[in-house]
């Protein structure tokens, strides 16, 4: 039944920053680690990261303002002693990552430079290579020369009477099964729901339907974020280059074809407000004109393509010249502020699982992550949760059952178009209900190949965010309803679901501390 067999004591899924974090830690604790990734070693979403870290800057900052603005940010949904943990782990993650040898540009005074971003009431994000941090932070893991198995798609948590027992894969050498008490997701986001999205391909939800599938329980799947300035060039699809934020935090301006500001008098904050308040001014401005993107005006930056060489490439493959000429940009999906419910540890409910990075929902992003708290819960929560999973050691892994389930698999296009359509940045009853029909015609398939396994985690993850979006009857952080366009204090509480007798249930409804 399976092609090859293996044993680790702990498995981790994915090669981005919270699973090299995860793989380093595991080992330092004495466990045998094997992480599995389906791509190549830079085909993760923190490779495209580009803004920064955020960690609280040694002056005229403070973890309490870091907090606080994580917690507007998230509109209420945030996890207040989760977001002070993972707040406060900063700093340490940062030294750890230096040690191993990635380097942070510095400003005149020699000192790390920190950039301002979206919702962040000071200067407190550090970056590398200018607006390559992600792929300095990659880079920097890579090195650290952590086996990988690289081609293999994960297929299936086993589970016994002690939790996880195994980990089936597809891989180039067939399906494998390997033998562990512990599998750590950190499979990364599920941008590939949307037509258009800053996301690698390979964000196609995998590790929230291992998740659940395995017996975790997902939350605030509703809560898409949408980037507000991805490079737009007509017809473009897939994956979009991001004109990061920090080319907002270094002054450039948000403006409509007739050069009149998209932010005025809509936030204190202006162009640097949260990111959903400044894609919902886009989306409406957008309406409003009738037309499919707006311009960043960031011809005052002296010095842009020094301080902004992967942004610059990009406008110039697309024929524009940042110093001279307005960049074209439009709304496109950038991250899962939800996902599978984990403690501050990487904890799910099944003992043995884990999760970390944009996978996971540990509570730091309510209903909207901050610019730049993604890096850094990655780095605090990966190196947390590999130490945990190395306590998984000795556990004795029978009882499994190790087949490949049938599941619901829609076809990407339809499913793409559904989701793009009905449920991006701004949401009614009408198109949801759509949306949930269209979903609703998947086939029940047998996922042996990596494409149906993917597009099977996209329809059970869309089905997932289809009915939360459905039930949450309010707006709030990047859930958007024209039809309920006020915050309700009622609904102040994270939506989570289960797979319960194979079908996909709310379980509780869990409040957040006032
Ligand atoms: C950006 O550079 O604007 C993106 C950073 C982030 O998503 O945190």
């Amino acid at each position: 039944m399976h092609d090859w067999e293996a044993s680790a004591d702990v498995v981790v899924i994915g090669g981005g920053v919270a699973g090299l974090t995860a793989a380093r830690a595991a080992t330092r604790h004495g466990a045998s680690v094997l992480t599995v990734s389906k791509g190549g070693p830079t085909d993760t979403a923190t490779q495209y990261a580009q803004g920064g870290i955020a960690v609280v800057a040694p002056t005229g900052d403070s973890v309490e303002s870091h907090v606080y603005d994580t917690m507007e940010a998230g509109a209420g949904l945030c996890d207040e002693a989760a977001v002070e943990s993972i707040v406060e782990g900063g700093r340490r993650a940062i030294e750890a990552l230096t040690d191993l040898g990635a380097v942070f540009d510095l400003g005149r005074d020699g000192q790390v430079s920190r950039t301002r971003e979206g919702g962040h009431s000071t200067r407190r994000i550090i970056h590398a290579g200018g607006d390559a941090t992600g792929a300095e932070v990659q880079r920097a893991l890579n090195a650290a020369g952590m086996p990988v198995l690289f081609g293999a798609a994960a297929a299936h948590v086993a589970t016994g009477p002690n939790g996880v027992c195994g980990l089936v894969v597809l891989s180039t050498k067939g399906i494998g099964l390997i033998h562990t008490p512990a599998v750590l997701l950190a499979t990364g986001g599920s941008g590939q729901l949307f037509a258009c999205s800053t996301n690698p391909p390979g964000a196609t939800a995998d590790g929230i339907a291992l998740g659940l599938r395995a017996g975790a329980e997902v939350a605030d799947l509703e809560f898409v974020q949408f980037h507000p300035t991805v490079l737009f060039t007509p017809g473009g699809v897939g994956r979009r280059p991001l004109i990061s934020e920090a080319v907002r935090g270094e002054g450039a301006k948000l403006v409509d074809p007739n050069g009149d500001s998209i932010t005025k008098g809509v936030h204190p904050r202006g162009d640097l407000a949260p990111r959903d308040v400044v894609s919902k001014a886009i989306h409406a401005r957008m309406h409003m004109l009738g037309i499919d993107h707006v311009y960043l005006d960031a011809r005052s930056i002296s010095g842009f393509a020094q301080r902004f060489p992967t942004i610059t490439a990009s406008c110039l493959a697309a024929g524009i010249d940042p110093q001279t000429d307005l960049i074209p940009v439009a709304p496109a999906a950038h991250y899962q502020c939800g996902g599978v419910v984990t403690d501050v540890q990487g904890q799910t409910r099944v003992p043995g699982l884990l999760a970390a990075g944009e996978v996971a929902r540990t509570g730091l992003h309510g209903a909207n992550r901050l610019a730049s708290n993604s890096l850094l819960e990655g780095l605090v929560v990966g190196e947390r949760a590999g130490l945990v999973a190395a306590g998984r050691k000795g556990t004795p892994t029978t009882g499994g059952d190790y087949a490949i389930p049938l599941a619901p698999v829609l076809n990407r296009q339809a499913l793409q178009d559904a989701l793009t359509l009905n449920a991006s940045v701004v949401r009614d009853a009408l198109g949801l209900e759509v949306a949930a029909k269209a979903i609703a015609q998947a086939e029940l398939l047998q996922t042996n190949t990596e494409e149906a396994l993917e597009d099977a985690a996209l329809t059970l993850t869309a089905q997932a965010l289809l009915a939360a979006a459905t039930a949450r009857t309010e707006s709030r952080g990047c859930h958007t309803r024209s039809d309920y366009p006020e915050t309700s204090d009622d609904q102040r509480f994270s939506r989570r679901y289960a797979i319960e007798d194979g079908q996909l249930e709310p379980t509780q409804a869990v409040g957040v501390r006032a």
